[in-house]
C-alpha cells in the first residue's frame, strides 16, 4: 500500500504544481503583449533563439520589415535583414544603433504604444534618415509624415467628429478635449456631430480583430491607431485599462486620443520624447498640451 499512496501523493504535488507553473507563466504572458521581448535580451546577429519570429512580426507591424520576399520571416534566425530592421529602429529611438537587443533596446520596445507603423512602405522620416552633419546626426527636425504626405483638402478645415452609439459620455468628454486642444494650436476646427456615418472622423472601442486588419492585442501593447486623411478612423483597444486622468495602471483617454488625432491630421510618428506625436505612452502620465514639434508638424503639412 505504502508505495502506491506515495506515487499518488506524488503524482497529486506534481499536478499541482503543474497547474501553478501553468497559472504563473498565464499571469506573466497576460501582462502585456509585448512581455515575449524580454526574453530576447541580448541576442544579435546570428543567434537563433525562440521568439525571434514573434520580434519580426512586431517589427513588421510596425513597418521595420518587409515580409514581401522575406523568405526567413517566420523562423527564430536572426538574420542580417533583421539586424537592419533593429538599426533602424534604434535610430529611431535615440538608442545606440548597434543592431544587439541591449537591455534599452528592449524596455523601448516593450513600452505600451501606438499601433500606426513608425515607417510607412520602407521610408521613415523619423530620426533614422536625418541627414549625417560633421559626423553627426542633424537632429532640429523631427516631425514625419507617411509617403504622399496625405492630408485634408485646404478647404476642409472643419471636421465633424462622431462616436459610435454607446460610447460612455466620460469617453466622449475626454476625446472631445484632445480636439479642442489641436483647434487651439493650428487652423483646424472641430464639432461633434450625432450622425456616425456621415461624420468625417469616426470614433470606436474595439477588441482583437475588428476588420481592417490592424488587430488589437489585449491589455498593454498597443492602445490605439488612426487612419491618415482623409480615411477618418479613429479606434481605441476596448480592452486597455482606460482613465480620465492620470491613474496608477491605467492610460489616459485624452493624452492617447491627443496623439492619434495627430494621423488623423495626417503627422506621421516623431523621434522627440516630449512630442505628442511620439510613438509610445507610460501608463499614470497625462500628456495634455501640444509640443512644439507637433504644432511645426501640422503647420509644415497644410503651409499654414
Ligand atoms: C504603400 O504602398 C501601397 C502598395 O504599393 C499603396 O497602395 C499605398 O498607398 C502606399 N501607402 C502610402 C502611404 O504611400
Ligand atoms: C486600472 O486602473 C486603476 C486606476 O488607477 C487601478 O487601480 C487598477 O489597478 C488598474 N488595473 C490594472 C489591471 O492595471
Ligand atoms: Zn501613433
Ligand atoms: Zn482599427
Amino acid at each position: 500500500m505504502a508505495p502506491k499512496s506515495d506515487i499518488s501523493l506524488f503524482k497529486v504535488t506534481l499536478l499541482l504544481l503543474l497547474a501553478l507553473f501553468s497559472f504563473l507563466s498565464n499571469a506573466t504572458a497576460n501582462s502585456s503583449p509585448f512581455e515575449f521581448l524580454e526574453h530576447l535580451k541580448g541576442c544579435q546577429q546570428g543567434d537563433k533563439v525562440k521568439g525571434i519570429n514573434d520580434l519580426k512580426k512586431y517589427l513588421h507591424n510596425f513597418g521595420y520589415l518587409n515580409y514581401k520576399n522575406y523568405i526567413h520571416s517566420d523562423d527564430d534566425d536572426f538574420d542580417e535583414l533583421l539586424e537592419e530592421a533593429v538599426k533602424t529602429y534604434q535610430l529611431n529611438f535615440h538608442l545606440k544603433s548597434t543592431g544587439t537587443l541591449d537591455d534599452k533596446t528592449i524596455s523601448q520596445m516593450m513600452m505600451p504604444r501606438c499601433g500606426v507603423p513608425d515607417i510607412v512602405n520602407g521610408t521613415t522620416s523619423m530620426r533614422s534618415t536625418q541627414k549625417h552633419r560633421h559626423g553627426s546626426i542633424h537632429t532640429t527636425v523631427h516631425y514625419s509624415f507617411p509617403n504622399g504626405k496625405p492630408k485634408w483638402p485646404s478647404s476642409k478645415y472643419h471636421l465633424s467628429y462622431a462616436f459610435f452609439p454607446g460610447t460612455p459620455s466620460q469617453a466622449t468628454g475626454a476625446i472631445a478635449q484632445a480636439f479642442a486642444t489641436w483647434a487651439r494650436s493650428t487652423h483646424f476646427k472641430f464639432s461633434q456631430a450625432q450622425n456616425y456615418q456621415n461624420a468625417d472622423v469616426k470614433i470606436s472601442f474595439h477588441r482583437g480583430n475588428h476588420g481592417d486588419g490592424r488587430n488589437f492585442d489585449g491589455p498593454g501593447g498597443v492602445l490605439a491607431h488612426a487612419f491618415y486623411p482623409t480615411d477618418g478612423r479613429f479606434h481605441f483597444d476596448a480592452a486597455e485599462n482606460w482613465s480620465v486622468g492620470a491613474k496608477p495602471g491605467a492610460y489616459d483617454l485624452e493624452s492617447v486620443a491627443l496623439h492619434e488625432i495627430g494621423h488623423l491630421l495626417g503627422l506621421g510618428h516623431s523621434s522627440v520624447k516630449g512630442a505628442i506625436m511620439s510613438a509610445t505612452i507610460s501608463p499614470g502620465v497625462t500628456l495634455k498640451s501640444l509640443h512644439g514639434d507637433d504644432i511645426q508638424g501640422i503647420k509644415a503639412l497644410y503651409n499654414v
